[in-house]
């Protein structure tokens, strides 16, 4: 299993948390620490970083990694929850959604298609449901929903009938090659440009670890976790959580005006810094950034 995730969007990152050196960041997806590593390298000995990863083995490698720096606390917990962890408002936020390469990597975390792994995909392995169990009680329908809306899969009903079909079956689904080999031969036509079964493992994984969800609920405590003048950044990786944020930041930054009370019913609480994405070489050297996108607001 490697340790290596390549940061993405590094310097962009940097950029946008204008970091002080006395400042109080939170980092809310640290994975191997490439961009927690960037953060603490700019700042001084009153400067702190709160640290969150929902997977034991990132923090794991984190504490080691950064052991006897006083300046960066380490919590296991879902981001949603950093209000619980936090009592200070802070001076930046970094969001760097999804999964790490070593998670994508470790076969045994079920995340592969390329690889004989177990049906769980879950982030955080001490917590939830696994991919098995949820599949051994989803229904035809909810499948379906599930592929469509989170895999934007065209042959969502088709791939949804087969799965439950083979996990009724007297061998059922045994490993993730055998979910992809299922998911490949219910499509009738394939992309030319990608594994067959990327869309549906996008989905699903998305499912397990309710990532939708969980990016709404950090949103409002990020928000609410700025100091004026606070940046909050976040890094998402396809169009759906892209939607979210992009929705999330023009409401904040714009007032929300409700068409059916014809009515403004928030005001303005953030300004936009924009958007960045990644340039031809940083995507010709780590392919995971090609479909990277980063927003920036920052708290008035
Ligand atoms: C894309 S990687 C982050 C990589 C990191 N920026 C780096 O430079 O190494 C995403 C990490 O965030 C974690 N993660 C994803 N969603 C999370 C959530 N809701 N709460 C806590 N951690 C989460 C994953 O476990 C994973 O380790």
């Amino acid at each position: 299993m490697s340790d290596n995730h390549a940061p993405v969007l590094f310097q962009e990152c940097m950029d946008a948390l204008a970091i002080r050196p006395d400042g109080v960041y939170i980092d809310g997806t640290f994975g191997r620490g490439g961009h927690s590593a960037g953060i603490l390298a700019q700042l001084g000995e009153q400067g702190r970083l709160i640290a969150f990863d929902q997977d034991t083995q990132a923090i794991a490698y984190g504490q080691q990694r950064f052991e006897g720096d006083a300046r960066i606390r380490f919590v296991h917990a879902n981001f949603a929850r950093m209000a619980e962890y936090v009592d200070t408002l802070v001076d930046g936020i970094l969001l760097d959604l999804g999964v790490s390469s070593p998670q994508l990597d470790n076969a045994e975390r079920g995340f592969s298609f390329m690889q004989s792994g177990p049906l769980d995909m879950r982030m955080d392995t001490q917590n939830g449901v696994t991919l098995a169990t949820k599949l051994a009680n989803v229904s035809v329908d909810e499948l379906t929903h599930v592929l469509k809306v989170y895999g934007e899969e065209k042959f969502a009903r088709r791939i949804a009938v087969a799965i439950v079909e083979a996990m009724a079956s007297e061998r059922g689904i045994v490993d993730t090659l055998a979910l992809a080999q299922v998911i490949a031969d219910a499509q009738p036509v394939k992309d030319k440009y990608k594994h067959p079964a990327t869309r549906a493992f996008q989905a699903l994984r998305i499912w397990v670890n309710d990532e939708m969800g969980v990016l709404r609920n950090v949103l409002d405590s990020a928000v609410n976790q700025l100091k004026p003048g606070g940046r909050l950044a976040v890094i998402s990786f396809h169009s759906l959580e892209d939607r979210m944020v992009k929705q999330y930041f023009r409401d904040l930054s714009r007032g929300r005006y409700d068409d059916a009370l014809r009515q403004v019913v928030s005001e303005p609480r953030m300004k936009s810094l924009g958007k960045r994405f990644p340039s031809l070489e940083e995507t010709e050297q780590n392919p995971r950034a090609r479909s990277a996108i980063l927003r920036v607001v920052e708290s008035l």
